[in-house]
């Protein structure tokens, strides 16, 4: 007797074609050089440059924006990099605290080193960048636009960073003369 030949299984569906590797790719700048990342584009900022470029001078304090460890630069702007999204950084200058220097030290730096501010260092990179992001927008500002700053510090510099804050705008003030 002829065997029936056996059913074929149904064919699976070819699945739809998967975004590219290249589509998913986020050009992103940091201290004027061009990263591309790949991964997740909801990634946190922070992670980021600590995990992936180990950029680690920016610092993990709170994880939700109430802090300013992790404060950075974006086209010159303070802002927490816990809190930022890498897909909100394409076509964007981000500044670490690794970027600040050029030839020399930032003002603001050299400041801080004059004033000798820090005592543990955990939070003084991100209040270096609020600093620096002060003094762009108020390039003399008064101890209330100082007090503006949110960064916190557990070891209480705050007297400490006025200071520098003071001598850093005298410093630009007369860099520019
Ligand atoms: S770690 Fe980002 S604000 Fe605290
Ligand atoms: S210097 Fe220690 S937390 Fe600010």
């Amino acid at each position: 007797m002829d065997e029936k030949p056996p059913r074929r299984a149904k064919p699976t569906p070819i699945p739809p074609v998967a975004q590219s590797a290249k589509e998913k790719t986020l050009p992103l700048r940091i201290n004027g050089k061009q990263y591309f990342h790949e991964g997740d584009p909801d990634m946190p900022l922070l992670w980021y440059l600590r995990d992936m470029l180990r950029l680690t001078g920016t610092k993990f304090g709170c994880g939700i924006g109430a802090c300013g460890a992790c404060t950075v630069l974006v086209d010159g702007k303070a802002q927490r990099a816990c809190l930022t999204p890498v897909k909100t950084l394409v076509d964007r200058d981000v500044t670490t605290i690794e970027g600040l220097a050029s030839a020399e030290l930032h003002p603001v730096q050299q400041a801080w080193i004059d004033e000798d501010v820090p005592q543990c260092g955990y939070c003084q990179a991100g209040q270096i960048m609020a600093a620096v992001d002060l003094l762009r927008r108020t390039p003399k500002p008064s101890d209330a636009d100082i007090g503006k700053i949110a960064n916190l510090c557990r070891c209480g510099t705050y007297p400490r960073i006025r200071k520098a804050i003071a001598r850093a705008a005298d410093l630009l003030q007369e860099e520019k003369k």
